[in-house]
């Protein structure tokens, strides 16, 4: 195995370590895994997680059918704010495609991402290995509580909710 491989497979089990989610340390990762990312659109492996993330959301009470003036409002700040690194497909761009988020994550985790971006990055397991995976570190757009529950009635109207 020449140096280019090693470096290859060496990446290739950390990101197998990373899609995980898992905190373990890498010798506790099989050295020799060839195991790939099962199927996925977003470009960067991203997993679904069913937490709830870290800051002060802790219960999002949804609207059904969705709330049209906060879906104007979230593309409003979608345009400005977040349309530079994420596109609305699956498509990865500096960050995943928001394409599926709503399904890949708490209403709760979204809000919590989006106001307490740097906390979530140093401590939530999912936000830690989206950075690993993205390489770029998500800067925080101090959004208020209400810009980012509009965010997530965008994202929510984007991914066909109703
Ligand atoms: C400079 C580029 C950049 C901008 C601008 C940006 N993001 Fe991000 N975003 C990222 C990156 C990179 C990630 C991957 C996670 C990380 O950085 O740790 C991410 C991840 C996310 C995630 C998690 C996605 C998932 O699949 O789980 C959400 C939610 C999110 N961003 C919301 C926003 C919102 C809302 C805005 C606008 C207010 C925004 N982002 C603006 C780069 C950006």
């Amino acid at each position: 195995m020449n140096r280019k491989h090693l470096l290859a497979a060496t990446f290739i089990a950390c990101l197998f370590m990373l899609s995980c989610g898992s905190n373990q340390p890498a010798s506790e990762t099989p050295a020799n895994s060839t195991k790939k990312e099962p199927g996925d659109k977003t470009g960067v492996a991203v997993t679904s997680d069913d937490s709830k993330g870290k800051g002060k959301f802790t219960n999002v009470e949804l609207t059904h059918p969705l709330d049209q003036k906060m879906i104007g409002g979230g593309k409003a700040i979608y345009d400005v704010k977040c349309g530079a690194c994420h596109k609305l497909s699956d498509e990865k761009l500096v960050g995943p495609g928001w394409k599926g988020v709503t399904d890949r994550r708490k209403p709760e985790w979204i809000m919590n991402f989006a106001t307490n971006t740097d906390e979530m990055i140093d401590k939530d397991p999912a936000a830690q290995a989206l950075l690993e995976k993205c390489m770029v570190r998500m800067p925080n757009q101090h959004l208020t509580d209400d810009d980012a529950r509009n965010i997530l009635e965008f994202m929510r109207n984007n991914d066909g909710k109703n």
